[in-house]
């Protein structure tokens, strides 16, 4: 693979356990999402199918959660980082909240789509999505009742995926903050970006399922070790 123009030199890759402390859910801690709905009813296409109206409410209830939440310290770090970085840093997330842009993050891919988009799975359109959605919304491209949450769900293949494979082969530094390791294709972006030679480093408040893929690793709360993560990057640069 050819070198790019514009080579990025840092991925970051964040997790539900970057918004954890904005107030958001994570999925696998102790009373997680998935501790309390059955991802199969509400994050897969069978089960959109099988009650359309149950996977809006479920949504719903997480855009509201989402609007009401805010940016924490470990957003703000990361705002800061590509202020200084530019187009040389990647910023991917699993989240499909917004916290990262309403911290300031100008480039953010959401390879799990996003509650503040919608899709018609009648004719492929996307769309901002309104607060509340339901079944009955009409697509406003072709009026068929069939408009969904613009979200990669279990079995869907996520968004991005050559611009991230693309970044991986060739930076030099990768770094997993706030999320377990125990979803593909995300989990296995750090064996990406070590097949590319790159250095590696996990943030999180505790080991992840593919902590030993990891070179180097600072556990504690995002909230503090993200901010001193970024204050000794951005050091380099003085
Ligand atoms: N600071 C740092 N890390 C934290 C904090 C915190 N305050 N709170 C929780 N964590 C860590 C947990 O230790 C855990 O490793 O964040 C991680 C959250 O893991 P998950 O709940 O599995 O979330 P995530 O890894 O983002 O899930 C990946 O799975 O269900 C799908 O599509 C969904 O994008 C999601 C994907």
């Amino acid at each position: 693979m050819t070198k790019s123009d514009n080579p990025i030199e840092l991925v970051i890759l964040t997790g539900a356990g970057i918004s954890a402390e904005s107030g958001l859910g994570t999925f696998r801690d102790k009373d997680g999402l998935w501790t309390k709905y059955d991802l199969a009813e509400v994050a897969s296409p069978k089960g959109f199918a099988a009650d359309p109206g149950k996977v809006h409410d479920f949504y719903n209830a997480r855009r509201r959660n989402a609007s009401e939440a805010s940016p924490n310290a470990a957003h703000t770090a990361l705002v800061e980082l590509e202020a200084k970085l530019g187009d040389r840093m990647m910023l991917i997330t699993q989240n499909v909240d917004d916290l990262h842009e309403r911290a300031g993050s100008r480039s953010v891919l959401h390879m799990h789509g996003a509650l503040s988009r919608a899709r018609c799975a009648a004719c492929g359109a996307t769309f901002d999505a309104p607060q509340v959605m339901s079944a009955d919304d009409p697509c406003p491209c072709c009026w068929n009742n069939a408009t969904r949450p613009d979200i990669v769900w279990f079995g869907e293949m996520p968004m991005h995926m050559d611009r991230i494979y693309a970044a991986l082969a060739e930076c030099t530094l990768f770094v997993a903050i706030g999320t377990s390791g125990t979803v593909y294709p995300a989990a296995g972006f750090v064996a990406e970006a070590r097949a590319g030679g790159a250095d590696t480093l996990e943030l999180n408040a505790e080991p992840s399922a593919v902590a030993s893929a990891f070179a180097d690793a600072h556990y504690g709360q995002a909230s503090q070790i993200v901010p001193a993560w970024t204050r000794e990057v951005l050091a380099q640069f003085e």
